[in-house]
């Protein structure tokens, strides 16, 4: 369930934007995505230009992206601190936001939970007065029926993700399944943040409760930084 309705420019202006905001000797979480692959682009051209950084990847895709424009890449056990982390958002209200379109949302949730400061990137398409974006729940294969039951139970309605170009389910960096579960409106996302945590099997699910410190929100005409 990749989802991308904003423009490329619009992303590239938020993505370019949040990037500004890394300093020499940084280490910088590395979000996976259209969105935070400008900012990762960004980084390279700034590395390019005598920045020293590192870059922690969350996702096989980050860690490519970042090695191919020569952002220096590190890890969560290598480093004492991270100073920001740079991710995408499928859709943000205030300082929540759903992730995971790319499935990628449990290293973002670790690394993007390390950091001091989360810039999310953004496209004005990802902004809502209440989350309603179905929420990719991670799940250990032979919890797949169990959970889905959990998110029924709950009053969701789960979906397998379907890979594309491949028979059967995605599966994860981590080699786990993805459940997308369809909530509707809701209004209480730290409640079922706890609620789908704390179902058996469930590895990491997509709502980021609180997270955000500034959503860079590109668009035609430059960006609105948001803060919490
Ligand atoms: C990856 O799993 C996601 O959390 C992405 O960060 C999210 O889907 C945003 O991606 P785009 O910037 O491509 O919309």
């Amino acid at each position: 369930m990749k989802t991308s309705g904003g423009s490329d420019a619009a992303k590239r202006a938020a993505g370019e934007s949040a990037a500004e905001a890394v300093e020499d000797g940084a280490v910088v979480g590395l979000g996976t995505g259209s969105t935070a692959a400008h900012a990762i682009r960004a980084i390279g051209r700034q590395v390019d230009a005598g920045l020293d950084v590192h870059g922690v990847p969350t996702s096989y895709e980050s860690r490519e992206l970042a090695t191919e424009v020569g952002v220096p890449l590190t890890t969560l056990d290598e480093v004492e601190t991270v100073d920001l982390a740079i991710d995408g958002a499928d859709q943000f209200s205030g300082p929540h936001l759903v992730k995971g379109g790319g499935a990628a949302h449990a290293r973002e949730k670790i690394v993007d939970a390390a950091a001091n400061r989360l810039l999310v990137v953004a496209d004005p398409s990802k902004a809502a007065d209440q989350l309603d974006h179905p929420i990719p729940v991670e799940v250990l294969p032979d919890a797949r029926t169990t959970a889905a039951d959990a998110v029924r139970a709950l009053g969701g309605s789960p979906t397998l993700r379907a890979a594309e170009r491949k028979d059967g389910p995605v599966v994860t960096d981590n080699g786990n399944l993805v459940l997308d579960c369809e909530f509707g409106t809701i209004p209480a996302p730290a409640e079922l943040a706890a609620d789908l945590a704390g179902t058996p099997g469930v590895v990491a699910h997509g709502l980021f409760v609180g997270m955000a410190d500034e959503i860079h929100v590109g668009g035609d005409d430059g960006v609105d930084v948001l803060t919490f």
